[in-house]
């Protein structure tokens, strides 16, 4: 046998050396859930570690994840009920809850990165990320809508903004928007290929943001198709965005392969809701060991090519790799 692979295993160092993909702080992107209050930090059922935060709270969240190592933040939040409405009018209300908290962020600590969400379900009574006429979701009226709030957002300080909402044309639309405005150096990191999943269901928990009727299989993408993901991320490109996402991660390596051999910008991964729920639920009956599952799911997201990973682990992961 002149081939050996098994030489290439024989130690830690040679192991290292051989070691074709890294897991590094420096790809992570922590979601933050942010809820209305003072000194409140309350942990969500379904996913064990992380927490809705008061402002307060998520500013010494946001420093004490700082000294970590890690730098970029995607703030989701969580509105009352009574704020809510079919136009989603909460959602660029500078004076609301998500834009105050984005603004204030940025003035207490500028150096930390800042991700929004572009979508109208948590500002919506309706529950989905567009508008809702007639039990239809409309495109290009939502279109107006997500204008106004990425602008808001843009307004208020985001670094980077994320539309999750899948409708299409948005990406073009907030890129002329946000260019005509004077924000050509805000970033949009586009959902580009998020699939109607069943993944999401403790992130809608966390928020209150389940859809009141029907499903998302309108404008989210049917879990069947991954040509259909390259017609998303040519779109997605030409409009102008400056990362593609692929939503959820772990069933859809694939994907992320797919977008990375085919496109020359970053590729995201969300590690969504639900699959953090998967390993901690395990984890906690001791079926699997969480700490080497958790690792061993980022990495198979590196490996399959996305650069960044949006992740509820990202805290966990920063903390040990300090150890
Ligand atoms: C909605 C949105 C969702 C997530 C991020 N943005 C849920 C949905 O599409 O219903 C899910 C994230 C997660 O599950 O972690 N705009």
């Amino acid at each position: 046998m002149l081939r050996r692979p098994r030489r290439n295993r024989k130690s830690p160092v040679i192991r290292a050396l051989a070691e074709e993909n890294t897991l590094s702080v420096n790809d992570l992107i922590f979601p933050l859930f942010l809820t209305a209050g003072e000194k409140k930090k309350v942990e969500i059922g379904s996913m064990p570690g992380i927490y809705r935060f008061s402002l307060d709270q998520m500013l010494e969240e946001i420093h004490t994840c700082m000294e970590l190592g890690i730098k970029t933040f995607d703030v989701f939040p969580h509105i009352p009920d009574d704020l809510k409405d079919s136009y989603a009018k909460e959602s660029y209300n500078p004076d609301g809850l998500y834009l105050n908290a984005i603004r204030t962020i940025k003035e207490q600590m500028p150096e930390a990165c800042i991700m929004t969400d572009v979508a109208m379900d948590p500002y919506s009574s309706d529950g989905h990320d567009g508008l809702v006429k007639n039990g239809e979701i409309l495109n290009d009226e939502t279109l107006e809508i997500l204008g106004k709030m990425a602008l808001a957002q843009a307004q208020a300080g985001a670094d980077i903004l994320g539309p999750s909402d899948m409708m299409d044309g948005r990406v073009g639309y907030l890129r002329e928007l946000l260019d005509k405005k004077g924000f050509t150096n805000v970033s949009i990191m586009s959902y580009t290929a998020k699939y109607a999943s069943a993944f999401y269901v403790p992130f809608r928990d966390a928020l209150d943001s389940a859809p009141k009727f029907g499903d998302k299989k309108t404008y989210q993408m049917n879990p069947a198709n991954s040509r259909e993901a390259l017609i998303e991320a040519e779109l997605d490109y030409q409009e102008g965005a400056d990362f593609l996402m692929v939503k959820p991660a772990l069933a859809y390596l694939d994907i992320i392969k797919l977008l990375n051999q085919n496109f020359d910008i970053p590729i995201a991964a969300y590690n969504v809701s639900g699959e953090y729920a998967m390993i901690k639920a395990s984890a906690q009956r001791g079926w699997v060991d969480g700490e080497r599952a958790m690792l061993e799911c980022l990495m198979s997201m590196k490996r399959a090519g996305a650069k960044i990973i949006l992740t509820y682990f990202a805290k966990e992961f920063a903390l040990l790799s300090r150890k």
